[in-house]
């Protein structure tokens, strides 16, 4: 199974993701994660990356792109892949259709997770990440047992210095402006398969696999 999950910030991609990646057993790929990696461990993608990142922009395509043809390339991805955040402008989609065809691979379906922008503010607000695990919390929808602890691993839980409402605003903004077209872009291949945001994690999750032909 090779998907991509799009929507905007917070509508839930990286919440069904973590469920999708193990029903299918396939990687989860999220270029957002990947470059938050890189900025805790000070390396030079990561330095260029929170520059961008802090202020709600677009890391240049250029560094994008070219991580994600590495990550690619990874033994991992054999079998299939689920990407989560790429491609977010049109030279990135035309980038990775590039790639697909040097792999003699193509796209089974984009997953697009619905949602009104008046909702996104509250959910982005209120997420809380495990600074360890990065499993992911909400203040009020997914409540950890313990307030500011992870479930999981008992990690501290940490805001996203990308989660103020000014910064998401912006995302918001470049999400309309360089993301949809995107959508457009992969609607016209036929490829986008949409759900509503809207409603409980595990809800949202049994539409997800019926719409990628599992068994729920
Ligand atoms: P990225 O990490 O991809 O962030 P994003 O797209 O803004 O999306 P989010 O992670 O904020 O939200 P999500 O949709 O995953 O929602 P979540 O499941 O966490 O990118 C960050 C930045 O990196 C970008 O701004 C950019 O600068 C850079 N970047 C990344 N990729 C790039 C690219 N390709 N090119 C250039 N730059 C790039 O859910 C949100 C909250 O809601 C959580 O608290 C969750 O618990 C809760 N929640 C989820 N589902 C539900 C539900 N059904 N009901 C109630 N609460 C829910």
């Amino acid at each position: 199974m090779r998907l991509l999950i799009m929507g905007a910030p917070g509508a839930g991609k990286g919440t069904q993701a973590a469920l999708i990646k193990e029903y299918f057993a396939i990687p989860h790929i999220s270029t957002g994660d990947m470059f938050r990696e890189a900025i805790s461990k000070q390396t030079q993608i990561g330095k260029e990356a929170k520059k961008y990142i802090d202020k709600g922009d677009l890391v240049p395509d250029s560094v994008t792109i070219e991580l994600v043809r590495e990550r690619l390339l990874n033994e991992d991805c054999k079998n299939g892949f689920l990407l989560d955040g790429f491609p977010r402008t049109i030279a990135q989609a035309q980038a990775l259709d590039g790639m697909l065809n040097r792999l003699e691979i193509k796209l089974d379906a984009v997953l697009n997770v619905d949602i009104d922008d008046e909702i996104l503010i509250d959910r982005i607000v209120g997420r809380r990440t495990c600074s360890v695990c990065k499993e992911s919390y909400h203040m009020t929808n997914k409540k950890p047992k313990v307030m500011g602890v992870c479930d999981v691993c008992g990690g501290k839980l940490i805001q996203r210095v990308d989660d103020t409402e000014e910064t998401i605003k912006n995302r918001l903004h470049v999400y309309h402006q360089l993301t949809e077209p995107v959508l457009e872009y992969y609607f016209k291949q036929g490829l986008v398969k949409n759900v509503s945001g809207h409603g409980n994690i595990e809800e949202i999750f049994a539409k997800v696999t019926i719409l990628l032909g599992g068994n729920e």
